[in-house]
């Protein structure tokens, strides 16, 4: 069954969060020795760098968290900062620091590991790269600079150029300051077709990276830039560097204007306009407006917490990059009804990703920039504090007066309601909507009841499946018992000898990282190792999802049942190797000690060494 209306996008963000940690950015790519890594994971605090992005809260020994990986309204992330390992029930995302920054920063491991080393003071080695990662690397790096000098280029016009003038002008009348021209690095595209192409080949880049960042079409002669006598806004990922453009015609024309398509370097659902800047403002509520003017404006009258989605509705890879800096969204989009409907779909996409949200409607139909220009930062100062909340914007937007109106309010109410969790919270609000609304708080509660028991089990149901699709579909009997015995080798470095001496390498699934952890944990002798040391050892894609099974899998307390647990899942690896190396073996003799093999298998035991 399903309720009209409601749209799922958490759980499609689960499936491609998890399809991304799995796709690809798995393998270290770099090989720092593992005392190394070990070196500056000890001095680096797992609970802090994951608060830059999470708010956890301590729960016994452990901290927990909404997930940065996927949408959701109930804490399924944890953080152990005993084994230094963090873990996501709901999307099976999982790691140490380095693979947390990795993802969530959307760079390689060795990049996070140069990132913590430097913060924690701890020199790292020459190493030599993979080629693979050698080549991608460079190429972004070659990708990144050409952008930088696409924006520099661009900013020199702007500022110098002869021909320039008539973009100069129409920026003056747009009250845009030397200062914020500079701070936001615009710049103008000359009318000549092929300007900043000319340019960047002088300096040695190839036309299939022009074309590949956006910047230019068609090839050898015929080589064009996309953007020409236009102001151009160079668009800069939160960490500052150049990844995108839009370019506004000067004046009247169409298109208005015309925006890089998504890159190797850019994807426009995952990033705001001028975030690189905002993240740094003291202000714990963020301005989400519609345009590049707007959030111009906005930051010279001292806004400097404005943003703006790019051209798109907001996306939940946006509302959980607001959450990284601010703890609420002030959304502010034109009046009109395509704005208004922009506001009411993004607020559930903020309220999921844990933002608080309000909605301003700029009097006058005007955007910010224009009401900003026209009556001064005070004025829009004391817009922002009578910003509505939710409720009450859904209010002013329907027509309160008719059945219809009241009822598509309603609606919209009930699901919003049925997002609070908190049981007496959500009392409180659905007694204060039924007062606004005029009906009785007894129906409202009912209804909202209703919603919340159906979208609950199809929640329930999903992810449900989901842990089945993940448990089921890759993982044979054999896999599950070498991700449990490997989790006890782990943490009781006592029966690793006794294991070692009964089971060979080889009798473990080939497929990555099992044998690979065990040959480490072997090597470890009895040194204490972590569930975070495990990250790192296997370059394979594959492997990441089954070291998260590792790090994550729970043990008994008493030691005598890990010896228990880890006996029994020996047992049943060899017994599958033995009988797989029967069904192929030829020789008599050799069959004969094979099924003395597994006959002896019953009576075997392990024992703990201290
Ligand atoms: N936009 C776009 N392509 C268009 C029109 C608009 O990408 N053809 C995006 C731009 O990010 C723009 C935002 O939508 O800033 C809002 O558009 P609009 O309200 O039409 O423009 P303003 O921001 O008001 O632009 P200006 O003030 O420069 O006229
Ligand atoms: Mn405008």
């Amino acid at each position: 069954m399903s309720v009209p209306g409601r749209e799922q996008p958490f759980a499609r963000r689960a499936r491609e969060a998890k399809r991304h940690l799995s796709e690809g950015k798995g393998g270290s790519g770099l090989y720092y020795p593992d005392d190394v890594l070990r070196e500056v994971r000890e001095r680096t605090d797992i609970v802090s760098v994951i608060s830059r992005y999470v708010t956890l809260t301590r729960k016994g020994r452990n901290y927990f968290g909404l997930c940065p990986f996927h949408g959701e309204k109930t804490a399924s992330f944890s953080v152990n900062p005993g084994e230094q390992f963090y873990h996501c029930f709901g999307c099976g995302a999982g790691g140490n620091v380095f693979t947390f920054l990795q993802n969530i920063e959307n760079i390689s491991f060795g990049e996070a590991v140069q990132k913590l080393a430097e913060e924690a003071h701890v020199a790292l080695p020459q190493v030599e790269l993979s080629p693979r990662e050698k080549e991608r690397r460079e190429r972004r790096q070659k990708m990144q600079e050409a952008n930088r000098e696409a924006a520099l280029f661009y900013y020199t016009q702007l500022v110098k150029s002869p021909y320039a003038e008539e973009a100069r002008r129409y920026l003056e009348g747009r009250q845009v300051t030397t200062e914020y021209l500079k701070k936001f690095g615009l710049g103008y595209a000359p009318i000549a077709r092929s300007a900043l192409c000319g340019y960047l080949l002088k300096k040695g880049y190839p036309e299939e990276m022009l074309r590949a960042l956006n910047l230019a079409s068609g090839e050898g002669s015929k080589l064009y830039d996309r953007f020409f006598n236009r102001v151009m806004f160079p668009i800069f990922d939160p960490q500052g560097k150049v990844i995108a453009f839009g370019g506004r015609v000067i004046g009247k024309g169409e298109p208005k204007y015309l925006n890089s398509s998504d890159t190797e370097l850019f994807n426009k659902r995952k990033n705001l306009y001028a975030m690189n800047l905002a993240k740094k403002t003291r202000r714990k509520q963020a301005l989400v407006v519609e345009g590049y003017m707007d959030v111009f404006s906005l930051h010279q009258a001292g806004f400097d917490n404005a943003v703006a989605s790019l051209g798109t509705a907001l996306t939940t890879d946006q509302a959980l990059l607001l959450k990284r800096y601010f703890e609420e969204v002030c959304l502010i989009y034109d009046s009109d009804t395509a704005g208004t409907n922009a506001a009411k779909r993004a607020i559930p996409i903020l309220e999921q990703a844990g933002l608080r949200v309000r909605v301003l409607r700029v009097p006058g139909a005007k955007d910010p920039d224009e009401y900003v220009r026209a009556n001064g930062a005070e004025a829009f100062e004391e817009q922002i504090e009578h910003a509505l909340d939710p409720v009450e914007f859904e209010m002013a937007v329907s027509n309160m007066s008719t059945v219809d109106g009241r009822v598509e309010v309603l609606d919209a109410m009930r699901e919003r309601l049925s997002h609070i969790e908190n049981d007496a919270e959500r009392e409180l609000h659905i007694r204060d909507v039924a007062d606004r609304l005029k009906i009785s708080p007894q129906t409202l509660a009912k209804e909202v009841d209703e919603l919340r028991r159906t979208a609950g089990m199809r929640e329930y149901e999903e992810a449900k499946a989901q842990v089945v699709r993940r448990r089921g579909k890759g993982r044979s009997a054999v896999e599950n018992a070498c991700i449990e015995l490997l989790a006890c080798l782990v943490h009781v470095p006592g029966l690793r000898k006794a294991v070692a001496e009964s089971l060979p390498e080889e009798e473990l699934p080939e497929a990555p990282p099992y044998r690979e952890v065990y040959r480490y944990l072997l090597a470890q002798g009895s040194r204490v190792v972590l569930a975070a040391d495990l990250f790192g050892l296997s370059d394979e894609e594959e492997a990441q999802e089954r070291l998260v099974a590792i790090g994550a899998q729970a043990l008994p307390e008493e030691p005598a049942e890990i010896v228990k647990m880890a006996a029994e899942n020996l047992r049943m690896i060899r017994q599958v190797a033995i009988d797989e190396k029967l069904r192929s073996v030829a020789d008599v003799e050799e069959m004969q000690r094979l099924i003395a093999a597994k006959k002896a298998l019953e009576t075997q035991s392990i024992q703990i060494q201290s």
